[in-house]
């Protein structure tokens, strides 16, 4: 076994290799990294065999198996298992996508799998998405009327309704916005692309009636301008959505009612 070998300033610790599964002859290598706040010691990465036979196809299957059969004490999140809650985002062979939803045969070589990048970390995988939750929730992401309600709903005609395509299917995983070289430098400020796409999403609601609002909130030189076009989000996005499109909406509306 060759010993990873760290340059002297490094901030990583060496990782611990486990032993392979006895017997097994078809095994894939995973390198993952490891941090745990509580044993004061630097970021390593550990590297684990998997038993390929007797495990599932996707790279949650073999996360799972790792911590049920050779190290529980490894961190991550995922609920669904189906590409449906987004809680299983995490950096794979270096794009951000959902563990769940990605085969383990689509990653050649060593499977090297790191926490969203830019965020900070509360133990292993996963992240701290307190700041991008909090930015989903500045951009109100629910109906606001002022007019009285009606007695049964608010009814939206199919086309107004088809408006919405392409932005409700959002599961706020943030594959998007840790993908985003403007959010990682202005991510304090900048809403990133999952949030303004949160934030399109209402505008573009023909039910709304606080669209002139919304769009006074966004005017604002971090948390709308700092996109720059660069389309790592609707790359990495795991449900197909454009938010960079999103945003040029937005700021189209912008332009449209200033001239
Ligand atoms: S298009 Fe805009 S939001 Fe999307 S990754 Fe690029 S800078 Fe970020
Ligand atoms: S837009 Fe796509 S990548 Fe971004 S949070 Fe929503 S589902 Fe995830
Ligand atoms: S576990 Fe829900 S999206 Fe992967």
């Amino acid at each position: 076994m060759v010993q990873l070998r760290l340059p002297r300033n490094s901030r990583m610790s060496v990782g611990k290799t486990w032993p392979k599964p006895e017997g097994a002859t078809n095994l894939k290598t995973f390198r993952i990294y490891r941090w745990n706040p509580e044993d004061g010691a630097n970021p390593r990465i550990d590297t684990y065999f998997v038993d390929l036979d007797t495990c599932g196809p996707m790279i949650l299957d073999a996360l799972i198996k790792i911590k049920n059969e050779i190290d529980p004490t490894l961190a991550f999140r995922r609920s669904c298992r189906e590409g449906i809650c987004g809680s299983c985002s995490m950096n794979i062979d270096g794009v951000n996508a959902l563990a769940c939803i990605t085969g383990i045969d689509e990653v050649k070589g060593d499977v090297r799998i790191y926490p969203l990048p830019h965020m900070p970390v509360i133990k292993d995988l996963v992240p701290d998405l307190s700041h991008f939750f909090g930015q989903h929730a500045s951009v109100r992401p629910w109906l606001e009327t002022h007019t009285n309600a009606p007695e049964k709903e608010w009814r939206q005609s199919i086309d107004d309704r088809r408006k919405l395509d392409g932005l409700y299917e959002c599961i706020l995983c943030a594959c998007c916005s840790t993908a985003c070289p403007s959010y990682w430098w202005n991510g304090d400020r900048y809403l990133g692309p999952a949030a303004l796409l949160h934030a399109y999403r209402w505008i573009a609601d023909s039910r709304d009636e606080a669209t002139g609002e919304r769009l006074d909130d966004l005017e604002d030189p971090f948390k709308l301008y700092r996109c720059h076009t660069i389309m790592n989000c609707a790359k990495v996005c795991p449900k197909g959505l454009n938010p960079a499109k999103a945003i040029m909406d937005i700021r189209r509306l912008m332009l449209e009612r200033v001239v």
